[in-house]
């Protein structure tokens, strides 16, 4: 079974002190959740290429990128040059992803697969292999502050029961609405990695909230 991991999402922090808000929490947590829309696949624009190069100059956190963009590819090399990890792009706009995995991979990226709320666990069952981590949307891409949707955790246990029937270490991550009060369902269904924009950010002491959600994933 893999390591659980709290990830922050920088969307909920304050742009005007990026770097302070994410060394604030950087101690406490696995990785950073870097959301890049482009106005096109969801209705909004977060953040983009000098943003991300400013922050790994200070910070040595794993960067996720998930990538809620119809073009990504032509970003893989760039995303790496500025120092991303990880990479992950949306199954709903590549329904086959065998060929934008290889282009993650030889951009010297892992790669991640998304799924939004309404789509079918079937549409990603083919492609578990290909992952390095699979990213289930707990609320509709776009915007940060929303209420977690409860059927999205029958998706999250397919996938798990998938990783590891095929003896996997596959990353399964949960996106959206997650706090101290349901980080522990989500991980009973199967997740080991946990975003949380609002609930860290936006909180009044976010290394307490970070601690919380630690102590409900781990009881
Ligand atoms: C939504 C983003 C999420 C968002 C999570 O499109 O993918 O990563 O930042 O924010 P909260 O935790 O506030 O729901
Ligand atoms: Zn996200």
């Amino acid at each position: 079974m893999s390591r659980d991991v709290i990830a922050p999402s920088i969307l909920a922090a304050d742009f005007a002190k990026l770097g302070e808000e994410v060394q604030r929490v950087e101690n406490e947590v696995e990785m950073l959740h870097i959301d890049v829309m482009d106005g096109h696949f969801v209705p909004n624009i977060s953040l983009g290429l000098p943003v991300i190069e400013s922050l790994r100059a200070v910070t040595s956190l794993k960067f996720d990128c998930h990538l809620m963009m119809t073009n990504p590819e032509a970003y893989f090399d760039p995303l790496k040059a500025v120092g991303a990890d990880l990479a992950t792009v949306h199954i709903e706009v590549f329904p086959n992803p065998q060929g934008v995995a290889r282009k993650a991979k030889a951009a010297g990226l892992e790669f991640g697969l998304a799924i939004n709320p309404p789509t079918p666990y079937a549409a990603i069952d083919s492609f578990i292999e290909l992952c390095d981590l699979v990213l289930i949307m707990s609320v509709h891409p776009g915007f940060g502050g929303q209420t977690f949707i409860d059927e999205v955790l029958s998706k999250v246990e397919l996938t798990r029961k998938k990783v590891d029937s095929l003896g996997l270490s596959t990353d399964i991550e949960i996106d959206g609405g997650i706090g101290p009060e349901n980080i522990r369902r989500a991980k009973d269904a199967g997740a080991n990695v946990f975003v949380a924009g609002s609930s860290v950010f936006r909180a009044d002491d976010p290394v307490a909230a970070v601690t919380a959600m630690r102590n409900a994933v781990e009881a």
